[in-house]
């Protein structure tokens, strides 16, 4: 079932003594990369330099104390999960997590609208993941309180692109400018949708890296097409591998296959190894939203262009910075 996003809300529920009237993202859900512009980013990068630099020399610090998230995962997740409750609790504030469903009055057969209802009885914000596209949409058209997309189905994953290019910005000091490669499932995987997305407010050549099966869908590259990005497809690595600043590799989504034979055909098509990295910029990243599989060998682990480890503590810090400002406190 697909729905249709409604990017920007204006939530503004009964204020708490403490909170700020006036922060421009108190209140808002955050569902789609569609909903920011570039000032937008500044400001959230801005945020979290700050929680990166007050992490490293205070580690937990009380501006969430006394609020409370609920963690509702209907689908796995290691990172995304556990980086928001780390947030969450590096602010002094608590984490009701939902995340074996199986054991809630989901299974029952309830609603995802009345499960979120419910929620906000307990919890100040609402992160959610979900295997359909639109359902923190729909959540968020229910919920009084701040709904957080943390990947909704093949959808988007807008707080894993903000990390992305936060990531990006940190560690290449730019985005203006970078040719940027995505590599892998650009069908299936959510993660370089709202990558691709959010890249469209820069100057970069995107090019796109897949199996024939797998390319990036067609209204993505046509969005971005009236956008005047430039964007090119490719079957191999090699012809774009010596420009590329930041080569955005992805996992084949096995979970989304109709048909695992298709899986099985294109699972290894594309492994980055130490070899590949020869070939590559001396000044460049490799990046993974993570987990992989096979995609990236372990000898590329200690080449110092290998940002994947890097790239996940920037989103502790990310959605810091996120928490803070839907919860009025930045
Ligand atoms: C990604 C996701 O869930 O979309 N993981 C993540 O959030 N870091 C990527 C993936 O599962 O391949």
């Amino acid at each position: 079932m697909s729905m249709q996003t409604n990017p920007i809300h204006h939530k503004r529920p009964h204020l708490p003594f403490g909170d700020q009237r006036d922060a421009p993202w108190y209140g808002q859900d955050i569902l789609s990369v569609k909903q920011f512009s570039r000032d937008d980013l500044e400001y959230i990068f801005d945020v979290a330099h700050e929680m990166r630099v007050m992490v490293q020399r205070v580690g937990t610090f009380d501006l969430l104390k006394g609020k409370i998230l609920a963690s509702l995962f209907y689908e796995p997740s290691t990172r995304t999960s556990s980086s928001f409750t780390s947030a969450m609790e590096r602010l002094g504030g608590s984490v009701i997590p939902i995340n074996e469903v199986r054991y809630s009055s989901i299974s029952k057969g309830e609603s995802l609208p009345d499960t979120v209802r419910t929620l906000e009885c307990y919890a100040d914000v609402i992160v959610l993941r979900h295997p359909e596209v639109g359902a923190s949409a729909l959540a968020a058209k229910y919920a009084r309180k701040p709904i957080i997309n943390a990947g909704d189905g093949v959808g988007e994953h807008p707080t894993q692109a903000l990390l992305d290019l936060f990531t990006v910005v940190e560690e290449l000091g730019r985005v203006d400018g970078l040719t940027v490669t995505m590599l892998g499932d650009l069908k299936y995987g959510r993660t370089v949708h709202s990558l691709a997305r959010l890249l469209s407010l820069f100057h970069v050549d995107l090019n796109y890296v897949s199996p024939d099966i797998l390319r990036m869908p067609p209204e993505i590259i046509e969005e971005l097409n009236v956008k005047g990005v430039p964007q090119a497809e490719h079957g191999s690595l090699e012809a774009v591998l010596p420009e590329t600043d930041v080569l955005y590799v992805t996992r084949v989504q096995k979970e989304r296959f109709e048909n695992l034979e298709d899986y099985d055909r294109v699972k290894d098509a594309f492994v980055i190894d130490a070899g590949t990295m020869r070939r590559a910029k001396e000044r460049m990243i490799v990046m993974h939203p993570l987990p992989r599989v096979n995609e990236i060998s372990m000898d590329v682990d200690d080449d110092p262009r290998a940002a994947y480890f890097r790239q996940m503590e920037y989103g502790l810090y990310v959605r810091m910075a996120l928490l803070a400002m839907v919860l009025g406190k930045a």
